[in-house]
């Protein structure tokens, strides 16, 4: 990839643009601030700098240019980003080497199309899918709805889908396997459809790119299983795919909530019911990459599951990562037909209240519990407490924890305090059990305070465009953090070639290992102190008195203890003891000189 389109592209598309349609960027002086959309987080740690044209959290570490920020958001590969950012900046594109698992990606979703349009064809088109399309007809799923999930029909034959795919289109069987479509037989030699006789349906990824499928029999008194889905491959990731996003995510973000089903009908139909700002989980419980993957389109999910949730484990756990990234769950109670693709074809208008009614999950969690025990016994009590109390320990926000336990215990009848009791327990229990997994995002890397002084010396410099500061011998004297004194270095070799100051260019000069400590002098905010002058040289001024102290409490460590070693010596020579003397008197200096400064 020429590295000239990458600038091109770069300078074409301001960064702060960018990242606001993702997620709002505030302004504080010359950098944005947002909430991280890479990791959960109540206060704003997610800095955006236009000049530099980066972005960085200081919360998880995440950071870099604009096509790091698409690869993350939109968890695709450089070469993915690349192209989707040629195309916004309207630069065309001269040659790009995909690397070696994009190629493989790129077959796989390709494959994986054409068996889509194959199936969607069979099925609406060929007498093969008559039966089939009569069935799904006559489930109220309408030929528009058909087209626009690409649903389809996998004939009852061992080969009919790999002779398309390798006779005609002269695709490699290996790669088909690759995509999950074939099986290796084991009685004899090839290999055989893994779909055969089924309604398909295309499973797409929020980028419109074919991962895999699932299809369900047609055969009412089935042997079978109901659903066979693609298996795991490079491109299909079960765990992280939402049906039917990349046709709602625009109604989700519209409607800022989700309503997440069970499965795909359930999704389709909701969708004709009106109901469109919905997506489908296929029959599993919410994981973290669902969670994550959503989060990007709303914060407000409402569940609308066919079982109870409040008795489902995994469906509780799933509750469980939807709070911990902070979102608002609600929970459709469904009526009237026992999933949602029932209720929304027997009545879209009765779908649609159901919807409108749902109702905040603890809400749900403690009407469900009561309904079950009867609360005027104390057994009864007991049930109901053993069942809420882990539910509400895990509650993340205080304030709403805390509601609930008002309201459990008013509706117990008992102390609030009773209830409070019985979540510290849990608490205390669960941690003796398992020592807490502080994430990763917490380790966030220690800078000692020296390092904290430098990179705040040569921020101060750096944003205030004031680069000639750091050529003074006084103020290199006090830098020793080698990567800053790198940088001053390479400054120094800039000031001497141009005239003007560009960060941009200077950025470009250092060696990588560098860049990154050169970024985070454009993120820290302080801007306030460099608006005015005088800010600016009474900032300076405390930083180098700091730093000064620093070096000379520095010393005097270093000389103390160098005393200390000789003074061990039980008969020092007499270079030693000229050492000591010599030493003592450094220390004295030294210490004299501190006390002057802490004046
Ligand atoms: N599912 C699955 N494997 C199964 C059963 C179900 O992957 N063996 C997933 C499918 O994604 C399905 C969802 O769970 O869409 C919901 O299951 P279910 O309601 O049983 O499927 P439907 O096709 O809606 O069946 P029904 O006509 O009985 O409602
Ligand atoms: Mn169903």
């Amino acid at each position: 990839m020429a590295e000239d389109q990458l600038e091109e592209i770069r300078r074409k598309i301001d960064i702060v643009e960018l990242i606001n349609e993702y997620t709002p960027l505030k302004k504080t002086g010359r950098n944005f601030k947002a909430l991280c959309p890479f990791h959960s987080e109540k206060i704003p740690s997610f800095i955006v700098s236009p000049e530099r044209q980066i972005f960085k959290c200081f919360g998880c570490g995440a950071g870099g240019d604009i096509f790091k920020f698409l690869m993350l958001t939109e968890n695709i590969e450089f070469g993915e980003a690349l192209r989707t950012l040629a195309k916004r900046a309207g630069v065309k594109l001269r040659r790009y080497q995909p690397s070696e698992s994009e190629k493989q990606k790129q077959l796989l979703y390709e494959i994986n199309h054409l068996a889509s349009e194959y199936y969607h064809y069979l099925l609406t088109k060929h007498p093969a899918g008559k039966k089939a399309l009569n069935y799904i007809l006559g489930r109220g799923i309408t030929r528009e709805s058909l087209a626009r999930f690409k649903l389809g029909y996998s004939p009852n034959l061992w080969e009919a889908l790999q002779d398309y795919l390798v006779k005609k289109k002269r695709y490699r069987t290996e790669d088909l396997e690759r995509a999950g479509l074939v099986i290796k037989s084991e009685k004899r030699r090839g290999y055989y459809d893994r779909f055969r006789g089924r309604l398909m349906f295309t499973l797409r990824d929020h980028r419109n790119n074919v991962v895999g499928f699932a299809g369900r029999t047609l055969d009412p008194k089935q042997e079978e299983a109901k659903y066979i889905n693609s298996p795991e491959t490079l491109v299909y990731h079960k765990s992280d795919l939402l049906y039917g996003l990349v046709e709602t995510k625009a109604a989700i973000k519209k409607a800022d909530e989700a309503i997440v089903v069970e499965g795909e009908l359930d999704a389709v139909s909701s969708i004709q019911s009106g109901v469109e700002n919905v997506v489908a989980l296929k029959g599993t419980a919410l994981t973290q990459g669902q969670v994550d993957l959503l989060g990007r389109f709303t914060k407000n999910v409402t569940l609308a599951m066919d079982q109870d949730v409040a008795g489902d484990q995994a469906a509780r756990r799933g509750i469980e990562l939807a709070d911990a990234a902070d979102m608002a769950i609600k929970v459709v109670v469904v009526k009237g037909g026992k999933d949602p693709d029932e209720v929304a074809q027997k009545s879209p208008k009765l779908w649609r209240q159901l919807v409108k009614k749902a109702v905040p999950i603890y809400d749900y969690f403690l009407d469900s519990a009561f309904s079950r025990f009867d609360a005027r016994t104390a057994e009864g009590k007991r049930r109901i407490s053993l069942e809420l109390t882990p539910i509400l320990v895990k509650i993340s926000n205080k304030v709403v924890q805390s509601h609930y336990i008002r309201q459990l215990a008013d509706r117990l009848r008992v102390e609030e305090e009773a209830v409070a009791a019985e979540v510290a327990k849990f608490i205390t229990e669960e941690s003796a059990k398992a020592p807490s997994e502080r994430k990763d995002y917490e380790k966030v890397e220690t800078m000692n305070r020296r390092e904290i002084l430098e990179e705040y010396l040569l921020a101060l410099a750096f944003q205030s465009e004031n680069w000639v500061l750091l050529r003074k011998r006084e103020i290199q004297q006090l830098i020793k953090t080698p990567r800053f004194q790198r940088i001053i270095e390479a400054l120094s070799g800039y000031l001497k070639r141009y005239k003007t100051l560009d960060s941009q260019r200077l950025a470009k000069m250092l060696p990588a290992e560098l860049k990154e400590a050169f970024d985070r002098l454009y993120l820290l905010e302080i801007t306030d102190l460099i608006e005015s002058e005088e800010k600016f040289r009474k900032e300076l001024a405390k930083i180098k008195l700091a730093l000064k102290k620093l070096g000379l409490k520095e010393g005097l460590k270093e000389i103390g203890s160098q005393i200390s070693e000789l003074e061990k010596e039980k008969k020092p020579t007499k270079a030693e003891r000229d050492k000591l003397k010599k030493l003592h008197e450094q220390f004295r200096d030294l210490s004299a000189e501190l006390s002057g400064l802490e004046e």
